[in-house]
């Protein structure tokens, strides 16, 4: 049996990513989120699961008309209304294709589908069936894969590529699988399913146990060819594989695996940022390849080795996942030019207009700020991007507040929208409240903060301040966020991007 040498990356960041507690995405954002996955040269992109939600069908349907170089994939569950909506969805791509999926160990079977093995076989094949007769490209994925009897395993896989699947993906759903157990599964599908070599085999693993990523490489030691993940492991419950682990992986140890991506590397710094600042999910500091830390070195002996012989203590080059080379700092003094190098080194390709608005919203920064770093241009550009793709119902003209130890907080803020501009007013326990209070009286959407955090993006008093917030209302779940130099000025920006969010989903859903 024969394997090309290449591994095709999948991404479901924008799907099963996605289903991560706590994340909704507009379209506007998953546009953003799949033209960075394009730039990094992602082989799939899963869009969505269009039958899911209308929001879903609008971002797959926008995704498929707008990236044409990676294949944009639809999930579809074995049932004819999925997989007509998920085609229906998908028709103006250039490369198509519908990825469905069913259950195949027993627990689901009987607890889950309340089915038989043979009813969940037939579904599976008509499925396929009906999906090939929409474009030539379909996955199939029997799911809890890992916890299905092996026999009826191989037999759902060989019906599924007889029925025309070209991917057959095996999911461990549950994070249940070690590496060399799952390794094992992925021989024996191999070496007793005889039609596999018509079709690409894939892996999907959860990480439950945190084995996500080396049973991911372990499947490709045993010849599985495309692997499926999300963007700073992103996911169902704790998540997907973590597609910069399994690619820096395979680029990294090339010497053991003998086999590459098409990933441009030099991507990946630039995708975990924006993906974290859309999603308001923190990268946490000790990540491998994204954390803050990923690159840094702490102890003495290490600080020495990397000093006398990099290789001492560093398997990879910061760079090579697009780590900034430098600290440079800009001030008060620097020009277009030298910010526009700082930015593109940074990785943001930017227009004419765009470099304009940022050099602009750069001039004042540098105003209030002696020095500006990579963090804060980062952080600045996030706020650009989010004024730029999401479009507000309504916009924070004015903020200002008055408080002390002896005051009652109170707010006035000047908000535009579309009945025009209205000023209001309003006290609370403290500043950030009173804040809320008064765009509260504003914009009357009845909502419950459930999370408040303040990270600084460098050192110093005069950092920038980077607020994320999430609200709730009717259990969905809107992140908002907003940086300044000024804190309650960053709160209040993060609370009108979480309702703006908000009012624009909700309308999607209503017109749908
Ligand atoms: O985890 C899983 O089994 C899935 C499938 C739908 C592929 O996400
Ligand atoms: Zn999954």
């Amino acid at each position: 049996m024969t394997t090309t040498d290449k591994v095709m990356i999948f991404d479901t960041t924008l799907r099963d990513g996605e289903q991560s507690a706590g994340i909704g995405l507009t379209t506007a954002e998953k546009l953003d989120i799949a033209r960075q996955l394009d730039r990094l040269g992602v082989d799939i992109i899963e869009a969505g699961f269009a039958a899911s939600s209308p929001g879903d069908f609008q971002a797959v349907r926008a995704i498929a008309a707008e990236v044409r170089r990676p294949i944009i994939a639809s999930l579809a569950r074995c049932v004819p209304g999925d997989i007509d909506a998920a085609w229906e969805a998908l028709k103006d791509a250039e490369r198509p294709r519908i990825h469905v999926f069913i259950s195949s160990s027993d627990v689901h079977i009987m607890e889950l589908l309340r089915k038989n093995p043979e009813e969940v076989m037939e579904q599976a094949v008509a499925s396929v069936e009906r999906a090939k007769g929409y474009c030539d490209d379909i996955e199939f994925s029997p799911m809890d894969a890992t916890r299905t009897d092996l026999d009826y395993l191989y037999k759902l896989v060989e019906s599924s590529i007889d029925a025309g699947a070209t991917t057959v993906n095996i999911p461990d759903t549950v994070g249940y699988a070690v590496p060399k157990e799952f390794a094992e599964r992925i021989r024996n599908i191999r070496q007793n399913v005889p039609n596999i070599g018509q079709a690409a085999l894939s892996v999907h693993c959860h990480n439950d146990l945190g084995n996500a990523a080396p049973n991911s490489i372990a499947a490709v030691m045993e010849g599985a060819r495309q692997v499926e993940g999300c963007i700073n492991g992103l996911g169902e419950r704790a998540g997907n594989a973590s597609l910069e682990e399994v690619i820096m992986t395979i680029e990294t140890r090339k010497d053991l695996l003998g086999v590459h991506t098409d990933i441009d590397t030099t991507q990946i710094y630039r995708t975990s940022r924006l993906v974290s600042d859309i999603t308001g999910f923190p990268v946490q500091p000790n990540k491998a390849i994204v954390g803050a830390n990923a690159f840094r070195h702490a102890s003495g002996i290490h600080q020495d080795g990397v000093l006398k012989q990099r290789a001492t203590f560093e398997i990879m080059e910061p760079q090579a996942v697009g780590w900034p080379s430098s600290a440079l700092v800009l001030g008060k003094l620097s020009g277009r030019a030298g910010l526009r190098a700082r930015l593109e080194e940074l990785g943001f390709q930017l227009t004419p207009d765009q470099l304009n608005e940022a050099f602009d919203a750069f001039k004042d920064l540098a105003d209030r700020k002696r020095e500006v770093a990579d963090a804060d241009l980062e952080a600045l550009m996030a706020d650009q991007r989010r004024a730029r793709s999401e479009p507000s119902i309504y916009n924070l003209d004015h903020v200002q507040v008055s408080c002390g130890s002896h005051e009652i907080p109170t707010a006035t803020v000047v908000i535009t929208g579309p009945d025009g501009s209205v000023t209001d007013a309003a006290t609370g326990t403290g500043p950030v409240d009173a804040v809320y209070q008064a765009i509260n009286r504003v914009i009357e959407v009845p909502n419950k903060l459930t999370e408040f955090r303040v990270d600084a993006v460098t050192e110093g008093i005069d950092a920038i301040g980077d607020v994320t917030i999430r609200i709730d209302r009717n259990g969905q779940s809107y992140v908002g966020r907003g940086s300044d130099t000024d804190i309650i000025v960053a709160s209040a920006k993060a609370y009108m991007n979480a309702l703006n969010r908000l009012l624009i989903m909700e309308r999607a859903h209503a017109d749908a």
